[in-house]
């Protein structure tokens, strides 16, 4: 399964992938937490320890990594490189580990194709791929804010998006946003995940202004999740509330016949 969150800025898509990710690894299943976010922030939600996480370095950093695979000379522009690098054993030998979860920090993805052309984004690009046409059990890819990044490159293979929303109007435009570009690259399935909620209200908002079906399910507003983030803790470890409200949104998941979880 491949599952890419998104949603617009401060929805709550890391936490909502951090536990996620968590609770699947508990489960038994083989994770790999990707964060596609160039403000990436998963490790601590996954919480992975301060020193691990600090050692952590983006793939599109990796200056020599992306030399090496692309044939491009480090800092050069113009010249000719590899449009097709090896990536299969990246994500192996340079996802960082902990409480199961391994984790690939990608760095700047390239924004659907247009622009820049660089070797980075390339090697970015054919990672992106690759990761989602693997055998882990699940890759869980927290995706940057919005959908401007959102392109066929990313899609390529992802099984379905979910769409992190809170009962608001704006992040709800964001969501309708996302289901027509899933249309339009091929990605047919987008889930909601309602967050932040505090009553029935809310709830009823949020299922008012998606497609029926579509819901996954909610998870409660909670000052424990704030307080993890202020103490760089994981939701995880932190708030036992959050985690059964995913742990129903998993089951509710599960229920689909064509999602193989
Ligand atoms: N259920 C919740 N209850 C209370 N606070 C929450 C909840 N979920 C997330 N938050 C808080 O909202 C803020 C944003 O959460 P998070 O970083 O997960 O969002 P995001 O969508 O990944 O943001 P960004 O777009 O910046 O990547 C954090 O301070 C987090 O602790
Ligand atoms: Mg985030």
């Amino acid at each position: 399964m491949k599952i890419a969150i998104t949603g617009k800025g401060g929805v709550g898509k890391t936490t909502f992938s951090a536990v996620l990710s968590r609770l699947l690894a508990d489960k038994g299943y083989s994770v790999l937490a990707v964060d596609a976010d160039p403000d990436a922030n998963l490790a601590l939600a996954l919480g992975f320890p301060h020193e691990l996480a600090a050692e952590i370095v983006p793939i599109s950093d990796m200056k020599n990594l992306v030399a090496e695979r692309t044939g491009s000379q480090p800092g050069s522009f113009g010249t000719m490189f590899k449009m097709n690098p090896k990536v299969s054993d990246i994500p192996e030998k340079y996802c960082k580990e902990y409480n199961g979860v391994k984790l690939l920090t990608m760095g700047t993805v390239d924004s659907g194709g247009s622009g820049c052309v660089c070797p980075e984004h390339v090697l970015l690009k054919t990672l992106t791929t690759h990761l989602i046409i693997g055998n882990k059990d699940v890759v869980i890819m927290d995706m940057e804010a919005g959908i401007e990044h959102l392109g066929r490159g990313t899609a390529k293979g992802v099984d379905f998006f979910i769409v992190v929303v809170e009962p608001g109007e704006r992040s709800l435009q964001t969501y309708r946003k996302v289901k027509q570009l899933g249309e339009d690259i091929g990605v047919n399935k987008v889930y909601v995940v309602g967050n932040k909620v505090r009553n029935k209200e809310d709830e009823d908002f949020i299922l008012n202004h998606v497609d029926s079906n579509a819901c996954l399910g909610f998870i409660h507003y909670n000052q424990s999740v704030i307080d993890s983030d202020r103490a760089n803790l994981s939701p995880y470890d932190q708030s036992e509330e959050t985690k059964i409200d995913i742990e129903k949104i998993y089951q509710k998941l599960r229920g689909f016949s064509d999602v193989q979880i």
